[in-house]
Order: structure tokens, then C-alpha cells, then sequence
């Protein structure tokens, strides 16, 4: 129990040896802002920016069902950071400032839209259940659609007319994150093709800081559903979702492969 909250210091402070001062303010965890189903949002010595705190809790279907998939967090973090900076240097703009340790990430503070983008290149999920087709149909253009974040409302879908006329985002703002969004899927869809994973759908958040849209949140077998191209085995939290177990194998997995390809 105890191991358990002195582990923590131990690795932030390991992880601040070598910053400066400054620096190492900017690592510092305050009052804890809100606490979701997979992450904590701290706020930081500098109003500026928050710590992203992942954790190893995993939910699904609104929070019905819940369980622990082990290292989850550390891996999350370590993909969805691994993936922001790839994205940055094709030039899109996220809220990654950098990555703190294991799990604590430090990140630009957004105001964010409420609304999840979604982008498709195979039928699954939810698509297919709705449109009643088979699962694991590759789609002749991607499918890009827009839910309004709201649990209490269980994130019903919507178009971009609703995101304009509710005031979330402006008809701009709404246009520009579904390009980026497609953007987004040409850059992860080639990187993931190249270590031989289906991009086969993901989840985005974004957000307004300065005026401007960044990408937000996390891209990680959480927020993406992955499958190995040759055995098309699920690499993704729809291990979870449907007991298929395994779950910290996949996304351990899923990060092995991304280092692997990174460090080439
Ligand atoms: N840069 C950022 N600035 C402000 N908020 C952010 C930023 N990045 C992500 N968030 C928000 O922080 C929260 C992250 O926590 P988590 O992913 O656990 O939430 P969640 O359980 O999915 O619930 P929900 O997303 O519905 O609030 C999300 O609400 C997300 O929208
Ligand atoms: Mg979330």
C-alpha cells in the first residue's frame, strides 16, 4: 500500500535529477482538477499548462464495466506521447509539452470542445452494429463522425451543424478539426501500416489554446481500434470490451512495435 503512492515520487523525482530549477517546477503536481475514467488532470506550478496523469483503470460501455489492465497508464502515456510527436513534426499542433515519467505528461491547458471526432477506414463497432453490416470491411473512403461529449447523454452522435448551432465550436473551428482529423488518419494509417496494424478507427479530442486548435487528450489502444494485420488479432481495449483477455499483452504489443520502429 505504501509502495504504492512512495513508487510514484520515487520515479518523478528520478525524473526531475538533471532539470533545472524552473524546470523542475514545471514537473510539479497542484490541486487535482478533475478525474476521469483514464486519466487525472493536475494543475501545474505555471497556469499555462496541466499534468496528465494516466492510470491503469479501464471502463467501457459508459462506465458499466471496469477493470485494472496492468501498466496500462505507463503504456498509454508512452504511446499517445510517442504518436503526439510524430504528428508534430508533420506538422500538426498538439497540446504535448513533453512527457514527464512514466505516467505524467505535461501539457498545453485547452478549452476543450466537446465534441469526440471519429475517423474510420474499416467497418466495426458501433458502425457496424448500427448500419447492420459485418465488421472488418475496408471502406473506400474514411468516415468521419462527430459525438457530442456528454455522459450523462451517453455521447449521443451529431453532425457539424449541431456543433455550430450549439455554439461547442464555430462552423470554421468544426471544419478545420475534421481536416485535421483526416489529416491525422493519413499520417497514423501509413505509420501503423508500416508495423503491420490495421488503423482500423480512433477517437480524437481537441481543443483551443490562444485562439488556436490542438490536438488533445491521447491516442493509445484506448482511443484506437488496432488489429494485426496478418492474424488480424485485436491489439486494442476491445479485448476488454469483449473478455477476450490478454489486454496488457496487446498494448505492450502495440508500444514494442512503435519503439521498435521509432528507433530504426
Ligand atoms: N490539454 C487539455 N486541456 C484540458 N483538458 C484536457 C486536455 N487534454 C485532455 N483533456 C480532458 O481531460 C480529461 C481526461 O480524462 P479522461 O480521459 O480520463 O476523461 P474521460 O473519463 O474519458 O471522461 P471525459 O472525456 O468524458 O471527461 C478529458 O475530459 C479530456 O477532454
Ligand atoms: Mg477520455
Amino acid at each position: 500500500m505504501i509502495l504504492k503512492y512512495i513508487l510514484p515520487m520515487l520515479t518523478l523525482s528520478s525524473a526531475a535529477a538533471g532539470y533545472s530549477k524552473g524546470e523542475k517546477l514545471l514537473m510539479e503536481k497542484k490541486a487535482l482538477l478533475y478525474e476521469g475514467k483514464a486519466k487525472q488532470i493536475y494543475a501545474a506550478e505555471d497556469e499555462r499548462y496541466f499534468i496528465m496523469t494516466y492510470k491503469d483503470e479501464a471502463t467501457a460501455f459508459d462506465g458499466a464495466k471496469k477493470g485494472i489492465i496492468e501498466d496500462k497508464g505507463i503504456i498509454n502515456n508512452r504511446i499517445s506521447c510517442l504518436l503526439f510527436k510524430m504528428l508534430e513534426e508533420a506538422g500538426i499542433k498538439t497540446h504535448l509539452v513533453k512527457q514527464l515519467d512514466e505516467r505524467n505528461v505535461l501539457v498545453k491547458r485547452m478549452k476543450m470542445v466537446p465534441v469526440e471526432v471519429v475517423v474510420r477506414n474499416v467497418t466495426a463497432g458501433s458502425l457496424a452494429k448500427k448500419l447492420g453490416i459485418e465488421e472488418g470491411l475496408t471502406l473506400p473512403i474514411p468516415i468521419i463522425e462527430l459525438y457530442y461529449k456528454n455522459d450523462d447523454l451517453h455521447d449521443p452522435m451529431i453532425n457539424e451543424y449541431h456543433a455550430a448551432a450549439m455554439g461547442w465550436a464555430n462552423w470554421e473551428e468544426i471544419k478545420e478539426i475534421q481536416a485535421i482529423g483526416l489529416k491525422i488518419n493519413e499520417i497514423l494509417k501509413r505509420f501503423f501500416d508500416d508495423i503491420g496494424i490495421i488503423l482500423v478507427d480512433f477517437k480524437l479530442e481537441f481543443g483551443i489554446c490562444d485562439g488556436r486548435i490542438l490536438l488533445g487528450d491521447e491516442i493509445s489502444p484506448d482511443s484506437c481500434r488496432l488489429w494485426d494485420k496478418q492474424s488480424l488479432e485485436k491489439l486494442d481495449k476491445d479485448r476488454f470490451r469483449r473478455d477476450l483477455g490478454g489486454e496488457a499483452e496487446a498494448y505492450r504489443e502495440v508500444v514494442s512495435r512503435i519503439e521498435k520502429n521509432l528507433s530504426k
